[in-house]
Order: C-alpha cells, then sequence, then structure tokens
C-alpha cells in the first residue's frame, strides 16, 4: 500500500524573529527541515511534495538532492491553504500523511505506526497528537473516551474550557486524501488570525459526520513544533541525546553525554572514546579505537584515521590524521594531511591561511612535530623528520625525510663536527641537541 506526503514549509517563523526561513534554522548542525524528509522518506512516503513561500530559492537550495516535488505558496495564507497549493502533487486518492518542517522530532516508527492506526480505524483523518504539561500555543484536540475526535480548536480561538485541554494537534496528520481534498475547499478564513486553517478541514469532515481519530504519540517530545528560539534549543538538546545514543549503540563510549555535542552527519567507529566538552560537528569522520577530548573541536573535513588521538583544546578542520598520529595540546590543525604514527607537539599550529587564501600543510608519516611550532602553509614536513620546539618553517621551505629543522625561521640543524661548531655541541647543551625538546606528550 502506497502513501503520498506533503510537508508545509512555507512559514515565515515570525516568533523566530530572524532573517532565515525557520525550516532552515539548524537542530545539530542541519536544517530542521531535513529531519522531516528523512522521517517522511523513511516512512515510506513517495511522492513527497513540500509546500515553500518564504525565501524558496535559499530552502529548495539547503536540499538540492531532495527527491520532492516542490509547490509554491505565495502568499501564505496558513496551514490549509498550504496544502491545497500542493494538491495538483500528490495523488487525489489514497493515503496521504501531512507534516510539518517545524517539527523535526518525529521519528519514521511513529509515521508509521500512525498510518497503521489510520488504516485500521478505516478513518477519513488520524490526527497524531500528544498530552504535553503546557498546551500553551498549540492547537487542542477535543476527544472522546475511544480516542475519536469532536472538535478541534486554535489556542486562539479556544474558550477557556477548551484551553485547559492538554491533548494538542502536532499538525501531522494521516488523511484520506479525497476527503481532506473535498473538505478543504469548504474551509473559511473565518478566525483570530484570519488563516485558511488545516485543523478546520478537519472540522468540515467532522460535520460530514466522517470519522477523525487521534493517535497520541508515546513520546511527546516527539510532536514538539519550533516557533521560537526557545524550542529551537530544546529540540536541538533532545535531538542530541538521540544522536549520541546512536553512537553509543555502534560501540562508541562517551563519557558524559550531557558535555557532549555531536552533531546530525558524524560518522565514529567503534571502541572510539568521546571525552567531555568536546565538539564534533558534522561532516567529521572518526575511525576506531581513536580518543577525542577533552575539550577537542573537530570541524567538517576532519578524519581521523583508526587509532589517533586529539586531546585538550585541539581544533581540527579539513584535515586527515593518520593512523595512531596524536595532537594532544593546543593546537590548531587546518588544511593538513598528516600521516601515520606522527606526534604533533603542543602547541603546534598550521598557519593556513595567508589573508587571502587557504594552504595545504602536509607532514608525513612518523615526523615528530616539536612542541610550538608554527608550519607556514603550503609547506611540507617528510616522514620522520622534526622540528624543533617553537621552530617556525617557512612557506614553501619543505622539510624532507628525516631531516631536523630548529630555529625561527627553521633551518637544518647544524651536524656535529662541522666547519665553526665544535664537535659534540653545536651552540646547545651536549647530548641534547636542540631536539625535540619541551616536547609535552
Ligand atoms: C499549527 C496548528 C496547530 C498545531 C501546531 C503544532 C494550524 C492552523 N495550527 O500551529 O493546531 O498545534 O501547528 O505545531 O494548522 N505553514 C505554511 N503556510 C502557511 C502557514 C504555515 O506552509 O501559510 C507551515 C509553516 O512553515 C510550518 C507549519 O506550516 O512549518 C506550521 O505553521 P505554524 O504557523 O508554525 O503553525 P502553528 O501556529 O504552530
Ligand atoms: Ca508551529
Amino acid at each position: 500500500m502506497t502513501v503520498s506526503a506533503i510537508i508545509l514549509a512555507a512559514g515565515k517563523g515570525t516568533r523566530m524573529r530572524s532573517d532565515r526561513a525557520k525550516v532552515l534554522h539548524e537542530v545539530c548542525g542541519r536544517p530542521m527541515l531535513g529531519y522531516v524528509l528523512d522521517a517522511a522518506f523513511a516512512a515510506g512516503a513517495s511522492p513527497i511534495a513540500v509546500v515553500v513561500g518564504h525565501q524558496t530559492e535559499a530552502v529548495k537550495k539547503a536540499f538540492p538532492d531532495a527527491q520532492v516535488a516542490w509547490a509554491t505558496q505565495e502568499p501564505q495564507l496558513g496551514t490549509g491553504h498550504a496544502v491545497r497549493m500542493a494538491q495538483a502533487s500528490v495523488p487525489a486518492k489514497g493515503d496521504l500523511l501531512v507534516l510539518c518542517g517545524d517539527a523535526p522530532l518525529v521519528r519514521a516508527e511513529t509515521l508509521s505506526d500512525l498510518l497503521e492506526h489510520h488504516r485500521d480505524t478505516e478513518a477519513a483523518a488520524t490526527v497524531l497528537t500528544a498530552e504535553v504539561d503546557d498546551p500553551t500555543g498549540y492547537g487542542r484536540v477535543i476527544t472522546a473516551d475511544d480516542g475519536s475526535v469532536l472538535d478541534m480548536v486554535e489556542h486562539l480561538d479556544a474558550t477557556d474550557e477548551q484551553l485547559e485541554v492538554c491533548e494538542i494537534n502536532s499538525s501531522i496528520y494521516a488523511f484520506r486524501a479525497e476527503d481532506l481534498f473535498s473538505a478543504l475547499a469548504e474551509v473559511k478564513n473565518d478566525n483570530a488570525k484570519g488563516e485558511f486553517y488545516l485543523p478546520d478541514a478537519i472540522k468540515v469532515l467532522l460535520a460530514r459526520e466522517a470519522y477523525v481519530e487521534a493517535y497520541e504519540a508515546d513520546d511527546a517530545n516527539e510532536v514538539l513544533g519550533i516557533n521560537t528560539r526557545g524550542e529551537l534549543a530544546y529540540a536541538a538538546s533532545v535531538m542530541r541525546r538521540r544522536i549520541l545514543h546512536g553512537h553509543m549503540a555502534n560501540g562508541v563510549t562517551v563519557l558524559e553525554p550531557s558535555l557532549t555535542y555531536v552533531e546530525w552527519g558524524v560518522e565514529i567507529g567503534e571502541d572510539t572514546e568521546i571525552l567531555p566538552f568536546s565538539v564534533l560537528r558534522r561532516g567529521a569522520v572518526v575511525g576506531r579505537h581513536c580518543e577525542v577530548g577533552p575539550f577537542a573541536h573537530l570541524r567538517a573535513g576532519t578524519v581521523m584515521e583508526d587509532g589517533s588521538e586529539v586531546g585538550n583544546f585541539v581544533e581540527v578542520k579539513k584535515t586527515r590524521i593518520g593512523a595512531r598520529t596524536k595532537a594532544k595540546h593546543l593546537t590548531y590543525l587546518g588544511d593538513a594531511v598528516i600521516g601515520a604514527d606522527a606526534n604533533i607537539g603542543a602547541g603546534t599550529i598550521t598557519a593556513n591561511y595567508d589573508g587571502k587564501a587557504k594552504h595545504e600543510t602536509r607532514i608525513g608519516d612518523g615526523a615528530f612535530i616539536g612542541s610550538g611550532t608554527v608550519l607556514v602553509a603550503p609547506v611540507s614536513i617528510g616522514a620522520r623528520a622534526t622540528t624543533g620546539a617553537g621552530a617556525i618553517v617557512t612557506r614553501g621551505h619543505d622539510v624532507p625525510d628525516d631531516a631536523v629543522v630548529v630555529g625561527v625561521p627553521a633551518r637544518p640543524l647544524p651536524k656535529p663536527g662541522k666547519a665553526g661548531l665544535p664537535a659534540g655541541k653545536a651552540g646547545l647543551p651536549a647530548g641534547k641537541a636542540g631536539l625535540p625538546e619541551g616536547d609535552a606528550r
């Protein structure tokens, strides 16, 4: 059996007080509409129509690969009107889900359950509802004891008695398409907002004595609609827990989930440990048996190969860190490719930006970068090469394999016994030869 879907995403989101369209506000590093699209796809909906209107181009651009039909609603005259604008994009008959672009926490399983309930009860419409402690702002669903819907009312239009009802309309529904579309044709805008309300289509159905069901979600969080920045932050906290639990189920140790921020779209391998106060942004890829944090920041384009470690106050961007390589303290690694078994000393900085463009730093296998080294890109450090503490390797002055460079600007360490330098001394404490002093492991 097939099901189609309409996702409402044309509204401005006035209460966000933002220049950005509401559905583009991010939850865990991803525009909230993305989660709704995923849920609709995962529930098997096809075709999927998305109603856009406010900042249409920006919304479409955020989802260039989405296999959806975009429908335009201009001007935005309410949720009922929005559905009508997508009517031509979905089949005229059969099961139809209506979802909201501003309710990103709904899970595909819940949509499937809603649909199953809808089919089992042969209802004309089934509203996904939830019991909430504070129903302020939501439309209320008045139900009979058997779970059938008696009435729907928006907050602004509710009587004092109706305002006491804590069963809310999630604005997520399953409809028999032909019933919905014929009812919508009768919906008027004589209400507090002067809009064509989608819930009024249900009232039309009720007036026709059609059967309408309420299906209560197990978890009230799933139906949370985001209208304000406060609700955005709350939804993000719920999503963050979900994301972390997903990684933990996949074998990742998260020492303290409440102090760990992992965005959507991060890969982490088994037996990796994430220590508190770490931020892993969308697109970061972490292998197996790695250690991240505490206080690490992995940005887009980070790849940590198996067994590598990134520690306190280390920021990594667009950088591949080879297997077993360690960067444990106070470091910035940007636009770099680092081999295996390298040690990046405390305070190492890749100076990747010259004020105009970004440049690449390459560090070979087994290299030893002394504490406080600045690598001015573009530059490359050979395999097993060493830089002394505080060295500044200037752009283009590549360091060959196995070489040792020290100083500012970094130069090859003079070999003992060479002209002008007393053997065994080289101006440096005997037995040490200025080699990686101060390497803080
Ligand atoms: C809506 C419901 C309310 C429900 C709540 C759940 C109506 C009239 N009210 O209220 O019963 O409790 O959601 O979160 O439906 N949209 C359009 N075009 C429009 C207006 C809105 O596409 O003309 C889209 C918005 O982008 C948004 C969604 O529809 O994604 C909901 O709109 P919003 O204005 O947030 O509705 P609520 O006031 O929250
Ligand atoms: Ca809303």
